[in-house]
């Protein structure tokens, strides 16, 4: 995914744009630009690299502008490829994929155009010129009439003294206060937009000095209502600490607190107890990455507690498969941005087959959230840094309180009980979980593997990707009894394996997996709770972290020291935390 950023009406456009896309970049980095109106003329500067490459372009002032930081989809990161993309008097920046592109650039190559990069996005510039004869309007909605795909777009014209917002499939959120502005997310917004709305699909927004018009692709006019920037909203820069990722792991106690409180005052109680009623025949649980892995460990549990299927997949497979009816299933998709394109279209696809869908996410205003019956709140506040990690507590706390609320009675005082407690376990491990010597292990090695058995194989899932995506270190997850059955030939002196162990009854199981593991000179390390400890297993691997012992939460504890491994070993390599190579927040292109 991409972040755009607009603003008009105001003194220092530049500097505005500058700070925004600081506050996007960790949405995609591999190139920037920005293009301001200054007199009449429309100034861009765009940049291959991190935002910093355009520092130079914080002084070009302007009274309007847009603004673009990029994750590639079409076209490899350079100075072409970057947004805003010009012609005809117009720069456009875009969020999103244009689905037909190639055939639009095919006729307007054919009508004489001329393009200059390899991106998807620069047939939208072209065909806005190509529609322009002096009403920008008319030429905006012929643009958008002819585009398949997603596309979140801001637009300037020479002829127009602000800027123009399209929204369609991703987000855009529109602001005021000392002056018109538009954001793919609400923290760019924060300390320039007092009043905030959201786009919806299908939505353009005409930003000038007096104000915002809205219409639709018809063009018919539309409104929109305000209401003051959500405090949560704030990312509130590192406050202190040397990486979003640390800050945002010692935020895992709150973001369970937020939950918990959320999924009362939002009604979720409420809501899912009444559900109780209607017998599920099934619960399908659905999400990318680290979400897929909340799905997972929720599953275990999930399953015991409602004595009914419960399934999770990753997005990308379950959205292509060919299914029947899925009356009677409760759907829930799991996304910590509500953005990522696999799970929105999955659940899209679940919907429109029969299922209730549930969208169980960090960002209320996403594009999940307009799909869904219900929305079960996660309340972690912004997460900055690509690597999920306190969304990922909250997501495992918020499906623990809707599978609790489903088996009704106790269970659900129970789990509100064990996530106060987890809350406190989670403090206590973020303090006292001496990490640095395995982390130091990891760096070093050549491959790191994580196993755990039941519901600590999504936790060594979980735990592998972290390691992965912010350190680069090679290796992966897999279920302990798996080990004996291939991967064990992966095992030398040079590799590290990670035994998870949260539950007494496997625990000896999972031991004489890594007892397997050291037969063979490969190294170990033990994350093991409280009263599982096998006999001899902490003199027999090399590293053992001990965590207190949840026995209705423990993805959420010993998530706390998989956390701090990964990011230590990020450190210890050199790595940027918070904005791994390659990657981005949220995939929002398929
Ligand atoms: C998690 O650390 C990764 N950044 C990635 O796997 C992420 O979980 C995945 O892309 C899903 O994102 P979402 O939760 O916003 O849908």
């Amino acid at each position: 995914m991409c972040g755009i950023i607009a603003c008009a009406g105001v003194r220092r456009a530049s500097e505005i744009l500058y700070k925004g896309l600081c506050d996007l970049e960790y949405r995609g980095y591999d190139s920037a630009g920005i293009s301001v109106k200054r007199g009449g003329e429309i100034v861009t500067v765009k940049r291959a690299g991190r935002v910093s490459a355009i520092e130079c372009a914080r002084r070009l002032g302007g009274s309007a502008g847009i603004g673009h930081t990029r994750w590639a989809t079409h076209g490899r990161p350079s100075d072409e490829n970057a947004h805003p993309h010009c012609r005809g008097g117009f720069s456009v920046v875009h969020n999103g994929i244009i689905e037909n592109y190639a055939v639009l650039k095919e006729e307007l190559i054919a009508e004489g155009d001329e393009f200059i990069s390899q991106t998807d996005s620069e047939v939208v510039v072209h065909l806005l010129a190509k529609y322009y004869r002096g009403d920008l309007k008319e030429a905006v909605l012929r643009t958008v009439a002819r585009l398949k795909g997603a596309f979140a777009l801001c637009i300037l014209h020479e002829d127009f003294e602000g800027f123009v917002a399209v929204k369609y499939r991703n987000p855009v959120i529109v602001g005021c206060g000392n002056g018109c502005f538009a954001a793919s997310d609400m923290p760019a917004l924060s300390g320039i937009a007092a009043r905030v709305a959201v786009l919806k699909d299908g939505q353009i927004a005409f930003a000038c000095e007096g104000g915002f018009t809205f219409c639709d692709f018809e063009g018919n006019a539309a409104s929109l209502t305000f209401s003051p920037l959500p405090p949560q909203a704030r990312s509130g820069g590192t406050a202190g600490f040397p990486h979003y990722m640390i800050k945002e792991i010692n935020e895992i106690p709150a973001a369970i607190r937020q939950t918990a409180a959320a999924f009362e005052t939002e009604g979720c109680a409420r809501a899912f107890a009444k559900l109780r009623r209607k017998k599920f025949s099934q619960v399908m649980l659905c999400g990318c990455g680290t979400a897929y892995h909340a799905a997972l460990a929720a599953a275990y549990a999930g399953e015991e507690l409602i004595g009914v299927p419960v399934r999770a997949e990753t997005a990308g497979e379950y959205r292509y498969r060919r299914r029947g009816s899925l009356a009677g299933t409760l759907f829930a998709a799991v996304s910590q941005s509500g953005e990522t394109a696999d799970t929105v279209e999955a659940a899209r696809t679940a919907k429109a087959a029969g299922a209730l869908v549930a969208a169980v996410t960090n960002v209320p205003y996403s594009a999940l959230t307009s799909v869904a019956d219900i929305v079960v709140p996660v309340r972690a506040g912004a997460e900055i840094c690509v690597a999920a990690t306190k969304s990922y507590c909250g997501q495992c706390a918020a499906l623990g309180l809707m599978f609790s609320a489903l088996a009704g009675g106790r269970h659900y005082r129970q789990a509100k009980r064990a996530l106060g407690e987890a809350e406190g376990m989670c403090a206590g491990a973020i303090s006292h979980c001496a990490v640095e010597d395995v982390a130091r292990a990891c760096a070093s090695a050549s491959a790191v593997y994580f196993i755990g058995r039941g519901a600590d194989y999504p936790a060594a899932l979980e735990g592998s990707l972290k390691l992965k995506e912010v350190s680069y270190v090679p290796g992966e997850g897999f279920p302990a009894g798996e080990l004996k059955h291939g991967p064990i030939a992966l095992i030398d002196g040079g590799t590290l394996t990670v035994a998870v162990i949260t539950d007494p009854a496997l625990a000896e199981k999972t031991a004489s997996a890594v007892e397997q593991v050291c037969a063979r000179g490969g190294r170990a390390a033990v994350v093991c709770a409280e009263g599982c400890e096998p006999e001899g297993l902490r003199e027999r691997a090399e590293f053992f972290i001990t965590v207190p012992r949840s026995a209705l939460f423990p993805a959420i504890i010993s998530a706390i020291p998989l956390q701090l491994i990964a990011y230590r070993t990020a450190v210890i390599l050199g790595r940027d935390p918070d904005k791994p190579r390659n990657l981005a927040k949220s995939v929002t292109v398929e």
